[in-house]
C-alpha cells in the first residue's frame, strides 16, 4: 500500500514538476483530445531553435518557457547545420540536439520534435544543405529525385540516432514526431508524404504518435495514414473558422494549432513586424477555452547567427538576423508584455495540482561598450584569394562555396562602350566596377539586372562582386544558388554578346579565412575587411549598434554574428555575453559597400525598427497615375463578405500578360480601404497559374510605414500577409488598383481572391473589376 502511494506520489510530481517521465509511457490520439499515459494532455508547447540560441543560454530559455505556462517545447532540427558536408554529421556542441532535450525532459517539460528534412523556418534554404544544389537538376520535397530521397533517409537516421531513444516509449519526454513541414503549401505528391513518412519511422522515430501539418485552406491536398493533422495559423485568427473544414473532415480528431504565431519575421529594409498583445492573447484564449493544443511558434526567437537567415520569394527578400518575432521571450532571453500576458492567460487553465513555475533570473547582464573606432583595414580587391578559371560563369555551389561573396572577373573589349551589361541571374546583390572603378549597384530585391557601361577605351577589367544573402527557404523558388547562376552579356539591344574566360575568387563566411587579410591602420574605401579591439572588464548581453555601416558581417572573438545592412530595420546584432571575454576582445567586420564612419558601440537596447525608406521599392512613381479609360474590362464581379478563399469563373477564357485588379469598394464602404491577403490566377486546365514571375508594376496606394503591407503581399504565398492601401494618416479613396506584370502571356478563366484572415475586416472586397492585356496600360 506504502509503495503504492509512493508511486502515485511520484507519477503527480513527474508529471506536474520534477521529470517529464523517465518510465515508458504513452502518447497518444484520443477521441478528440491527446491521451498521455491514458489521461487527457492539452499540450502547451513553446518553440525553441536551439541554434538561435547560445547554448550556454538554452536551459534559461527553456525554463522561462516554462514559466510562461508551457509544459512542451517543440524543436526544429536544422539538417544543414548537422551535415555541412556530405556525410559529415556533427551532433556535438551548438549542434547537440540531444542535450537540448534532456535540458527540456530535465526541466519536467515534453518534447516535440520535427526533424524535417525540410522545415522553413526562416533558414536558409528551409534546412536542406546547399551541396544539393551541386547535382544540377536536383528536385527537392518530391520522390522524382531519388538523390534527394537518399540524402533525406541519411539525415533522418543520424537525427533519430541521436533523439530515438528520447520517444515517450522509452522513459523519455519526446510525445510527438512531425513528418516533413507545411508540405500541402508546397506540393500535393501523397506518396512523397507516405514515404518520408515511412523514413521517419524506418530511422527509429518508431514509437512516438506522428503528425503532420498544414493550414486550414490546404490540409485537404493530401492525407497521410497513421499520422494526426494539426494546422499553423497566427495570432488573432478567428479559431472556429480556422478548424471549421477540420472538424467537417476529422470529426473525432484532437485539434492543435501546431505554430500559433506569435509575431512575425523581419525582412531587410521592410518594417519591423509586430503583433497587438490583444489580438495575440484573444486568439489564445479562445483556443484554451476549447481546449485546443497549441505550439507557440515562437516562444523566443532569437538570432540568426551566422549565415543561416533565409530568404522569401516571390519577390525575393531576404531575412533579418534579428529572429526576435516580437515573440513573448525578446532575442536576450528577455521578458516583455506579451509574456506575462500568457502567463496571466494559462495559469487559468492548469490542471489540478500543476502550479506555475517561477521566472527564472536573467542569465547574463546587459552591458554598454563605450564607441570605439575599428582602426585597421585590408581592401577587398587587395587581398583576393587564389582564383580560379572558368570558361562559363557558374554559381558559388559549382565552386564548393556554400555561402559568402564571390567575385567574377574578366577582360571587357572596347566594343563594349556604351552599351549594356546584362547579368542573368543575379543571386543577390552586387557591384559593379571597371578598372576598379565602381559603376553600378543591383539589387535582386528590386529585380536589378542590367548597368550602364561607360565608355571603355582599350580592353577593361570588369570586376563583378556578388553577395549572397539568404537562400530561399518557402515556396517553389526553394533552388537558389548563389553568385551568378546563368549568363553576363553585354549588348546594345540588338545584339547580346556572352562574356566568357572569368577569373573567379571564392569568400566563404569561415573566421579563419577573414582574419587572414593584411590588416593595415587606415581606411579604405571600397569593400573590405576592418578590425578592431575593445577591452572588458566585465562580460555581459549587449546590441552592437552597426548603423554606420554599409553591408556584410561580423566576427566577434572568432563567431559569426550575422549579417546586417544599413536599410535595416534592424540597427544592431545581438552579442551573447558568453561570446565575450574578460579583457581584450576582436571584431572583423566585413564591408562589401561602405561605411559612413567605422566605430561601433554595445547598446543596452536592441534597434529592430528603423528602416531606411527605399523609393525604387515602392509600387508607385511620384506623380503616376492609371489610366483605365478605353481599356474593357475582361470581369465584372461583386464578392460575397466573409473569411476564407473564394474562387470566380470567367464565361470564357481570355489571353494577355498584364492582369489589373480594380477594387471599386469594400464590404464596409465606410472604411475606404482595400486589403487582399492572396490573388491566384485560374489557367485554361483548371488549375492555378505559377506566380514566380510575377512582378508589381502599380498599385495606387500601399502601407509600407505602419506594417509591411506592400501591393507584393498578394503573392507572397503567405495567406497571413496582404496588401492594404495606405491606412494610417488620409486615407486616399477608392478605387484602389493592383498592375502585375505576369512574366509571360497566359491564358485564365477564372481567379481565387484570399480576403485578410485575421478578426478584423476592414479593406475586404467587395466589387471589383478585372483587365488583362498584352501590352502595357497608360500612366
Ligand atoms: C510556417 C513554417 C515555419 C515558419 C513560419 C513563419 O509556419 O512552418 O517554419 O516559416 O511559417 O515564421
Ligand atoms: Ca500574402
Amino acid at each position: 500500500m506504502k509503495r503504492l502511494l509512493l508511486s502515485a506520489l511520484l507519477l503527480t510530481l513527474m508529471l506536474f514538476n520534477g521529470f517529464a517521465q523517465t518510465t515508458p509511457g504513452t502518447f497518444t490520439l484520443g477521441k478528440k483530445e491527446f491521451l498521455l499515459n491514458g489521461k487527457p494532455f492539452i499540450i502547451r508547447a513553446a518553440e525553441l531553435h536551439y541554434p538561435r540560441i547560445p547554448k550556454e543560454y538554452w536551459e534559461h530559455r527553456i525554463q522561462l518557457s516554462k514559466a510562461m505556462g508551457m509544459n512542451t517545447v517543440c524543436i526544429y532540427l536544422f539538417w544543414n547545420i548537422h551535415e555541412q558536408q556530405p556525410g559529415v554529421y556533427d551532433f556535438k556542441g551548438q549542434n547537440d540536439v540531444a542535450e537540448f532535450v534532456r535540458l527540456v525532459q530535465k526541466n519536467g517539460m515534453y518534447c516535440i520534435v520535427r526533424p524535417g528534412p525540410y522545415v522553413c523556418a526562416e533558414w536558409d534554404m528551409g534546412g536542406l544543405p546547399w551541396w544539393l544544389l551541386k547535382k544540377k537538376d536536383i528536385q527537392v520535397r518530391t520522390l522524382k529525385d531519388s538523390y534527394f530521397m537518399e540524402r533525406t533517409k541519411m539525415f533522418l537516421t543520424q537525427a533519430a540516432k541521436q533523439l530515438a531513444p528520447y520517444q515517450i516509449q522509452n522513459g523519455g519526454n519526446i510525445i510527438m514526431v512531425q513528418v516533413e513541414n507545411e508540405y500541402a503549401s508546397f506540393g500535393g505528391e501523397q506518396a512523397y508524404m507516405e514515404a518520408t513518412r515511412d523514413a521517419v519511422r524506418a530511422a527509429g522515430f518508431d514509437k512516438a504518435q506522428l503528425f503532420r501539418c498544414d493550414w486550414s485552406s490546404n490540409f485537404n491536398k493530401y492525407t497521410l495514414d497513421g499520422v494526426a493533422t494539426t494546422l499553423n495559423f497566427g495570432a488573432g485568427q478567428n479559431i472556429d473558422n480556422q478548424f471549421k473544414s477540420f472538424q467537417e473532415k476529422y470529426p473525432d480528431a484532437p485539434l492543435m494549432c501546431s505554430e500559433y504565431w506569435s509575431g512575425w519575421f523581419d525582412h531587410w529594409g521592410r518594417p519591423h513586424e509586430t503583433r497587438s498583445v490583444a489580438s495575440f492573447i484573444g486568439s489564445m484564449k479562445d483556443m484554451m477555452d476549447r481546449k485546443i493544443s497549441f505550439s507557440l511558434y515562437m516562444a523566443h526567437g532569437g538570432t540568426t547567427f551566422g549565415q543561416w537567415g533565409g530568404a522569401n520569394a516571390p519577390p525575393y527578400s531576404a531575412m533579418a538576423t534579428s529572429y526576435d518575432y516580437n515573440a513573448p521571450i525578446g532575442e536576450q532571453g528577455n521578458t516583455t508584455d506579451k509574456f506575462f500576458a500568457v502567463r496571466d492567460l494559462l495559469k487559468n487553465y492548469l490542471l489540478p495540482g500543476e502550479k506555475l513555475a517561477d521566472i527564472p533570473k536573467p542569465v547574463a547582464e546587459i552591458i554598454a561598450i563605450p564607441k570605439f573606432e575599428l582602426k585597421q583595414s585590408a581592401a577587398l580587391f587587395d587581398n583576393l584569394p587564389a582564383a580560379r578559371k572558368s570558361e562559363k560563369i557558374q554559381p558559388m555551389e559549382d565552386f564548393d562555396q556554400g555561402w559568402g561573396r564571390i567575385l567574377y572577373r574578366t577582360t571587357l573589349p572596347a566594343s563594349a562602350s556604351k552599351k549594356k551589361l546584362i547579368i542573368t541571374e543575379l543571386h543577390d546583390w552586387a557591384t559593379v566596377f571597371i578598372n576598379g572603378k565602381q559603376i553600378g549597384k543591383l539589387d535582386r530585391r528590386r529585380g536589378d539586372n542590367t548597368v550602364q557601361l561607360p565608355e571603355i577605351i582599350g580592353d577593361a577589367r570588369l570586376d563583378i562582386l556578388v553577395e549572397a544573402t539568404g537562400r530561399v527557404n518557402y515556396g517553389r523558388a526553394i533552388i537558389d544558388r548563389k553568385g551568378i547562376t546563368q549568363k553576363v552579356e553585354v549588348s546594345d539591344g540588338a545584339v547580346f554578346t556572352e562574356l566568357k574566360n572569368w577569373l573567379v575568387y571564392n569568400f566563404p563566411v569561415d573566421y579563419k579565412f577573414q582574419s587572414a587579410g593584411k590588416f593595415k591602420p587606415g581606411k579604405i574605401t571600397g569593400p573590405g575587411w576592418y578590425k578592431g579591439n575593445f577591452n572588458l572588464s566585465k562580460t555581459g548581453d549587449t546590441f552592437l549598434d552597426v548603423s554606420t555601416w554599409g553591408k556584410g558581417m561580423v566576427w566577434v572573438n572568432g563567431y559569426n554574428m550575422g549579417r546586417f545592412w544599413k536599410i535595416g530595420p534592424q540597427q544592431t546584432l545581438y552579442i551573447p555575453g558568453v561570446w565575450l571575454k574578460k579583457g581584450n576582445n576582436e571584431i572583423i567586420i566585413l564591408d562589401v559597400d561602405q561605411p559612413a564612419a567605422t566605430t561601433v558601440a554595445g547598446l543596452k537596447e536592441p534597434i529592430l525598427d528603423q528602416i531606411s525608406p527605399d523609393a525604387s521599392l515602392l509600387s508607385r512613381k511620384p506623380g503616376q497615375n492609371l489610366n483605365l479609360s478605353g481599356e474593357n474590362p475582361i470581369h465584372i464581379g461583386s464578392f460575397p463578405a466573409g473569411e476564407g478563399w473564394k474562387e470566380v469563373n470567367f464565361e470564357k477564357t481570355f489571353k494577355g500578360r498584364y492582369l489589373c485588379f480594380e477594387a471599386l469598394n469594400s464590404q464596409d464602404a465606410k472604411d475606404g480601404l482595400t486589403t487582399l491577403a492572396e490573388l491566384e490566377l485560374i489557367g485554361a486546365d483548371g488549375t492555378t497559374l505559377p506566380r514566380l514571375k510575377w512582378n508589381v508594376l502599380y498599385a495606387d496606394s500601399e502601407e509600407t510605414t505602419a506594417s509591411n503591407s506592400s501591393a507584393d503581399k498578394v503573392f507572397d504565398l503567405q495567406e497571413t500577409t496582404f496588401w492594404q492601401s495606405q491606412s494610417v494618416g488620409k486615407r486616399p479613396s477608392h478605387p484602389h488598383q493592383i498592375v502585375i506584370d505576369l512574366g509571360e502571356v497566359v491564358t485564365i478563366k477564372g481567379l481565387k481572391y484570399l480576403p485578410r484572415a485575421d478578426k478584423k475586416t476592414a479593406g475586404m472586397i467587395k466589387d471589383y473589376r478585372v483587365f488583362l492585356k498584352t501590352d502595357l496600360y497608360k500612366f
